[in-house]
């Protein structure tokens, strides 16, 4: 879809461009003018052929909002005058002509016609007297064709009336794709009427585990949890969204994630041993036997679903399958043998590839998540690539079409903000900023490959999002930061991005009671090094708004010192780029610093942040990565070396993770020091396959290049004394090999998270 239109419509100056386009997802081009089009409380419509789903949608939207009257022009000469047109070399697109008294909308077929719809709504804005839309013109298509947005309804049930409010803010903002995941290891969620007892038993679950999963000891709340849909709720869903030009792509999860059904139909695992749907989050064991009763069951669950939903794909996950049943299971072992199979990777790819031909039969296309990839490809799927973007990139080569979703942008069950009131999130962190720039065309491919990624979309995994509430504030406005990414062809910057996010959008939001994240106005923390980077660092808050007032105050190791304006007035001689420097010099011993900044919009303190700090004579020394960490954890410079002590459940931002099972690290005191002693601090979430290392040896060196060893340890949770007057530090960090068996991840390299590296001296 990319470069459609290149040569075709003329390229817009940055001159012209200088008057933003209200419109989220910003449209492929627009210029506006001086005057305006007046929107008196009745407007003069002649809809042409405009579908009456579309009409009412556009009526209803004015009047609920703006209290305006659209009147059929009838006789009259109309204000607002659509038409269908001729798509330009076989490709849509619509367009919006506003003059003085009149506005022309064209478009090429009914989507494009909502896709309008919606662009005029956005285009209204209000003097303070009257409505009314700037005079120009805007023409507009898609960048990509895949817009989507997933939705968990397993780990908490949705019921179908929140289903639909989901599906109508996605269409607001112009996504197509609805990626309904009905089944997983905590509920079964489609009616299957062959059946019965996927819902009668799997659609419920006897508890749910509290707080963060990786709170040990686990708790749970012993109720009875779930819900499900019948075909007639699923068919009146997906109508719903039909009439807003959304497909609905089932996902129904195999062989993985399995466990609902498995509570059902026992017979359809490895052990047959009876066990209820989960109620703790994470990868189990138990997954469907590879045997050909499951592929059959399998087959014909999804004949039920192929009937039901006209989307031409069906998604069957493919994901997190561990193979430890599959190896000790004497039927997954004689399917292996009897089809010459080499291992259990490739009887994954043996059970899709049997399911890829069945759905192929049917006339759908099998998409699974970028595990299906593990022991080859089958020959009609495509590949939603997850775990980073490499999946995606070896599907596209082998000419297989791909949708781009990978966890570092497109993850919102992630944190998108470091604030310490941020509501528990499954881990991770991505701001708004990065989905913003996020490109699901990774550099390096060919136009040939680049074309076979349909597109994008967000996923929303829902451990920790129990009710809509928290659904919105997970999803918005991120979700309008990835409309824009998947639609603009012309991507604003992110500031004018943000400036029509302020000045509409979040109104706009607001209006339709959505409970939208503020994470984007909470003040941020940047860390830099102090002179010659010697044991001293600055941190500076930005002031993410102008027109708000900030209060900062201070507390050293519990103790609130300082207030910086005894009258609590506002600190609004910040400098220009609204920074706040605190400088720390040389501070010999350990403490704890705390900095509290609050914001005050004239009314309230809008948020109070806090952040502390853990001072040390470590901060802002330059620490060489021998061994590289991984791209994707890779942190900041300083970020071992910044104070920040990594939160858990983690944050990405917090901590660098390395890939690898020996890590060495060198650190330069700058001067030498005796060293009392140092605190290496390692992240332990066995469920994110993240261990704590084995062994850690330090050395020291005067010179950085004969080394001496100083210690070992094996309990590297601990500090490890040195007394030692050294000058170079090195830290040779040793992990197992493998993941032991039984263990999430198992035969993968460990990784080895590390927040900070606490340095003591005399
Ligand atoms: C996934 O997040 N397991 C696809
Ligand atoms: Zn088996």
């Amino acid at each position: 879809m990319k470069n459609l239109f290149a040569g075709l419509f003329f390229v817009l100056s940055a001159a012209l461009l200088s008057a933003q386009c209200p419109v989220i997802p910003a449209p492929t081009s627009y210029t506006s003018q001086k005057t305006q089009f007046e929107l008196k409380e009745t407007v003069l419509v002649n809809f042409g052929d405009v579908p009456v789903n579309i009409q009412q949608h556009l009526e209803h939207m004015l009047l609920e909002n703006y209290g305006l009257k659209l009147i059929n022009a009838n006789d009259k000469i109309p204000q607002i005058t659509f038409r269908e047109v001729d798509p330009v070399d076989h490709n849509d697109f619509y367009s919006i002509e506003v003059r003085e008294q009149t506005v022309s909308v064209d478009y090429t077929s009914e989507a494009y016609c909502f896709y309008a719809v919606n662009s005029l709504f956005q285009l209204i804005e209000n003097s303070g007297k009257s409505y009314f839309i700037r005079s120009g013109k805007l023409i507009d298509y898609p960048k990509f064709s895949w817009r989507g947005l997933h939705l968990d309804v397993s780990r908490h049930f949705f019921t179908v009336d929140e289903v639909k409010r989901y599906i109508d803010l996605m269409a607001f903002y112009k996504f197509n794709t609805f990626h309904w995941h009905l089944t997983d290891d905590q509920g079964w969620r489609i009616e299957i009427k062959q059946f019965p007892k996927l819902t009668e038993t799997g659609a419920w679950r006897d508890s749910t585990v509290n707080k963060h999963y990786t709170t040990v000891p686990r708790t749970y709340t012993v109720e009875k949890y779930g819900g499900f849909y019948t075909q007639e709720q699923i068919k009146n869903v997906i109508k719903y969204a039909a009439d807003r030009y959304i497909t609905v792509v089932p996902e129904i999860e195999m062989p993985g994630h399995a466990r609902a059904a498995l509570s059902a139909y026992p017979e359809l695992s490895c052990t047959g041993k009876r066990q209820g749907a989960e109620g703790l989050w994470g990868v189990f064991d138990d997954i469907y036997c590879s045997k050909k009763e499951t592929i059959d069951f399998n087959k014909a669950v999804l004949d039920e679903v192929a009937a039901l939903f006209p989307s031409p794909y069906i998604h069957i996950g493919g994901d997190e399958a561990p193979k430890e049943r599959w190896k000790k299971c004497p039927d997954c072992q004689r399917v292996i043998r009897e089809n010459g199979l080499k291992d259990e990777h490739e009887l994954q790819s043996y059970f899709i590839r049997q399911i890829d031909a069945h759905l192929t039969s049917k006339g759908k296309k099998l998409i699974g998540w970028d595990e299906i990839l593990e022991g080859g490809l089958s020959p009609n799927a495509s590949v939603m690539s997850w775990r980073g973007f490499e999946g995606g990139i070896e599907a596209v080569k082998q000419g297989h079409a791909v949708v781009m979703s990978p966890g570092s942008h497109c993850y919102f069950d992630h944190y998108q903000s470091s604030h310490p009131n941020e509501p528990i999130a499954f881990g991770g962190f991505t701001p708004i900023e990065k989905v913003y720039a996020f490109d699901p065309v990774p550099p390096g491919l060919s136009e040939q490959e680049s074309e076979l990624i349909l597109g994008a979309q967000a996923n929303l995994w829902t451990e920790y999002i129990p009710d809509m509430k928290q659904l919105e504030y997970m999803v918005y406005p991120r979700a309008l930061a990835l409309s824009q990414v998947l639609w603009s062809v012309n991507k604003p910057s992110y500031e004018d991005f943000q400036q029509v996010l302020v000045d509409k959008h979040l109104p706009l939001l607001e209006r339709k009671g959505v409970n939208y994240s503020k994470a984007m106005f909470y003040p941020q923390l940047t860390i830099v090094p102090g002179e010659k980077q010697s044991s001293s660092l600055s941190y500076q808050f930005n002031k993410p708004q102008n027109k708000l007032s900030y209060f900062y105050s201070e507390e050293i190791n519990g103790k609130r010192i300082l207030l910086k304006d005894s009258k609590n007035k506002a600190i609004d001689s910040l400098p220009v780029a609204g920074n706040f420097a605190k400088s720390f010099e040389k501070y010999p011993s350990e403490q704890d610093y705390t900095a509290h900044l609050s914001v005050f919009d004239g009314k309230n303190f809008l948020n109070y942040a806090t952040f502390t700090y853990h001072i040390h004579a470590g901060l802002g020394l330059p620490v060489k990565f021998i061994t590289p960490p991984n791209k994707r954890y890779a942190g900041k410079e300083l970020t071992l070396v910044d104070g920040v002590i990594g939160r858990i459940p983690w944050n990405s931002s917090e901590w660098i993770g390395f890939d690898t099972s020996r890590i060495v690290l060198e650190m330069d005191l700058q001067e030498k020091k005796t060293v009392k002693s140092l605190g290496l601090r390692f992240l332990d979430d066995e469920s994110s396959w993240i261990h704590v290392p084995e062994n850690v040896e330090v050395q020291h060196s005067t010179d950085g290049k004969k080394w001496v060893s100083l210690q070992q340890k094996t309990q590297v949770k601990t500090q490890l004394e040195i007394q030692q007057s050294c000058r170079y530090l090195r830290f040779i960090i040793t992990s197992k090999t493998q993941i032991p068996d039984g263990k999430p991840g198992a035969g993968h390299v460990p990784w080895t998270f590390m927040d900070e590296i606490i340095v003591l001296i005399e």
